[in-house]
């Protein structure tokens, strides 16, 4: 019987455990190039025994980032940065993912320590632009062109060929949380009277057509991941829904998507009463069911046992944690521990386990 502690496949790559961290931003690089933070912060998690490493959403473009503080993957000097990281999650035996992202009409932001207020473009913000010119945050991004979608979709393509050139097992494609694929295919959002709006295929096609040349440009046997918003949590008639995440994880899953991480929310703050130990699990598990594909359950998952329970039930296929792996970078050494599975630790600290 499968447990956490079980070998994941993905297409050409296995996965040690079925642990993830789950992409979290550390607002700690500048002109989009990882750093020292960046290598301790994802290498220590490496070293705590997760079996996958996916990394903060990192901009496809300057003008795609949230903050002047994330990382990127648009040119040469960002490649460079990201192999020594690569290398050493991969020495630890973990396999290393990149979230590949455009925030669209969330970005030009200050710094969190700065209030995360937008930034003006006098002090170094830029012209945010969404599918439609609909108000986000207090802020009212102006309609992509035709024309600059294509270099949207020419940007994610150029970074996925980057994020092969750097080493990286995999690319997760970040396509929840409000950033731009999320405000193409919520109706809340996109307004759009051309194909990339109105009906929901065409609210999907952005990141469909986007799905199909990343799969042009890298290797067969790398796999493809995709976080979504499984759901709005908005109460508008046009708010997504977890029927529509069902169907677009089917076409995900046909154009060559290995995995799917089901999220919410991004265009307004979630009721707390929403937001519970697993909150989040039924969408992994009603897309696993529903569309035939592998699922990745994030979103208040703390405890090995409460982990260990999703794998052993088949409720999702892999384990994300966030906020627990910033408490307890060893999380997966500690969960082997608890539940009595034998686990390697790094031989350099094996006399402390
Ligand atoms: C500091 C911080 C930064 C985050 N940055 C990202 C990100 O870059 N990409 C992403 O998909 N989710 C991001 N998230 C969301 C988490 O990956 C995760 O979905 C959320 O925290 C719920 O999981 P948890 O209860 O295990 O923390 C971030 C969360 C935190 C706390």
């Amino acid at each position: 019987m499968k447990n956490l502690f079980s070998p994941l496949q993905l297409r050409g790559i296995t996965l040690k455990n079925r642990i993830a961290l789950s992409p979290m931003q550390q607002y700690s690089a500048s002109n989009g190039i990882p750093n020292n933070w960046h290598l301790v912060h994802l290498s220590s998690r490496a070293v705590g025994g997760a079996g996958l490493i996916i990394t903060e959403c990192t901009a496809v473009s300057p003008e795609g980032m949230n903050t002047l503080y994330d990382t990127g993957l648009w040119n040469n000097e960002q490649v460079e940065a990201w192999k020594p990281i690569v290398n050493f999650v991969h020495e630890q035996g973990a396999k290393i993912a990149v979230q590949l992202w455009h925030s669209g009409g969330k970005g030009s932001h200050k710094h969190p320590n700065e209030g995360m207020k937008p930034l003006p473009l006098s002090e170094g913000g830029w012209q945010v632009k969404s599918a439609s010119a609909t108000e986000m945050g207090g802020v009212i991004p102006q309609e992509l062109s035709r024309e600059e979608i294509q270099k949207v979709i020419s940007d994610f393509v150029s970074s996925a060929k980057r994020a092969v050139e750097a080493g990286f097992d995999s690319i997760e494609l970040h396509a929840g949380h409000g950033y731009l694929f999320h405000q193409f295919y919520s109706a809340v959002i996109n307004k759009r009277d051309d194909e990339y709006g109105g009906d929901f295929k065409n609210r999907i096609r952005l990141l469909i057509e986007i799905v199909q040349q990343i799969r042009k440009v890298i290797p067969e046997s790398m796999p493809l991941l995709a976080r979504i918003s499984a759901v709005d949590y908005l109460e508008q008639k046009e708010a997504w829904q977890l029927s529509d995440s069902i169907k677009l994880s089917k076409i995900l899953k046909e154009n060559g998507v290995d995995l799917i991480t089901a999220s919410g929310g991004g265009f307004a703050h979630v009721d707390k009463s929403k937001v519970f130990p697993n909150y989040q699990l039924p969408f992994a598990t009603a897309i696993k069911e529903e569309a035939q594909v592998l699922t990745g359950a994030v979103g208040m998952i703390t405890t090995p046992n409460q982990a260990n329970e999703i794998v052993l039930a088949d409720k999702a296929d892999l384990v994300v944690i966030a906020r627990e792996h910033l408490r307890d970078p060893y999380f997966a050494i500690h969960s082997a521990q608890q539940l009595g599975i034998e686990n390697e630790v790094p031989w350099q600290y094996k006399r402390g386990f």
